[in-house]
């Protein structure tokens, strides 16, 4: 009787045998891309800043088809620690120390998968040909914007730049720190901190989308292109930025005119206060 167990389940065990490496092959291209997104989002956070994938040398040089040019090896050893691999006197991490202006690339903590995640981004880029992966505008970070990517977005907020397919101008509805005497609207909520608040993950989403009860119907028919969403979040992630930039001028005018009012107005009960006393 106590034979009979393991023979069982050795049995039972033959027949799952085949079954395993065809699950492995189902599932291989599901967890490939898996891995190529992944990495597509790491390489967003930790790596785009001074590197493109197939637009050009940026802080650092362009990756696309590093890992043709390149011992996937050496690739790994340089990501895990650039400083080690150049202090280790290697000839090619110097040579681009030298091209690259003597700036080092940071050491940056990843795992084992995490690497494996963003080499696997690098060969579907690879694979995709000489225009590599450009990111979609959309999917640049709000933080990595430059002075013109801001100003484009406070123009399109304003409505001083149209938007492309005739949506309202924001200002209409929203108000946001800086806008000049008017201000914008309060039909909807202010947006100074809402990059804060939201963060990279909210606003992108949020922007892509503009739904909610009012909006949904002002912006079904005329969403944001994926240019527009990236100026914007850019500019709402520039003014909900703490101790950013100095108000614009006239909102300091405008500080001084109300304070000054108001200051008035105390001072003129203060006075007229007594006197009143007095007369009566
Ligand atoms: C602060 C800028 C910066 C960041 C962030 C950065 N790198 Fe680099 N990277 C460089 C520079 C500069 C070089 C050229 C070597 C040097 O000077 O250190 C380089 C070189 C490389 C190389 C060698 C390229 C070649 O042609 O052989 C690889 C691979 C690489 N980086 C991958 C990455 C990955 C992956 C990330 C994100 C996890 C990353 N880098 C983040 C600046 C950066
Ligand atoms: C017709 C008025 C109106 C216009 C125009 C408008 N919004 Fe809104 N927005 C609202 C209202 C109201 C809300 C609050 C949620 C709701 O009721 O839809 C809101 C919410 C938001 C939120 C979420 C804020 C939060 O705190 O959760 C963002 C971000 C936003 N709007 C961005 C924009 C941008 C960018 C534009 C211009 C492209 C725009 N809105 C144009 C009315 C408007």
């Amino acid at each position: 009787m106590r034979t009979r167990v393991p023979e069982e389940r050795t049995r039972q065990a033959r027949r799952l045998v085949p079954i395993i490496p065809m699950l492995a092959l189902l599932s291989a291209p599901e967890a490939l891309a898996q891995a190529t997104k992944q990495g597509a989002g790491l390489f967003t956070q930790r790596c785009a800043t001074c590197h493109s994938v197939g637009e050009g040398d940026r802080v650092g040089p362009d990756l696309h088809g590093v890992l043709e040019r390149r011992d996937e090896a050496w690739v790994t050893r340089f990501i895990k620690s650039p400083s080690a691999v150049i202090d280790a006197g290697d000839p090619v991490a110097n040579a681009l120390l030298t091209r690259f202006n003597g700036v080092r690339m940071p050491d940056q903590a990843l795992t084992d998968e995490e690497r494996a995640s963003l080499f696997a981004y690098f060969r579907d880029c690879t694979a995709k040909g000489p225009g590599g992966c450009k990111p979609s505008p959309a999917e640049k970070m709000g933080t990595d914007a430059t002075a013109e990517d801001v100003a484009r977005g406070r123009k399109l907020f304003e409505g001083s730049e149209p938007l492309t397919h005739g949506g309202a101008a924001c200002i209409g509805c929203h108000d946001v720190r800086g806008l000049g005497v008017a201000g914008g609207g309060t039909l909807g909520p202010n947006l100074t901190f809402a990059f804060a608040r939201m963060g990279e993950k909210g606003m992108r989403p949020a922007l892509a989308k503009l739904d909610g009860p009012m909006m949904g119907a002002l912006y079904a028919q005329a969403p944001l292109t994926e240019e527009e969403q990236y100026a914007l979040k850019a500019y709402l992630a520039d003014v909900s930025r703490d101790g950013s930039r100095p108000r614009a001028d006239r909102d300091f005018v405008y500080l001084g005119v109300v304070g000054l009012l108001a200051a008035l107005g105390f001072i003129g009960i203060a006075f007229t206060a007594p006197s009143q006393r007095g007369l009566s």
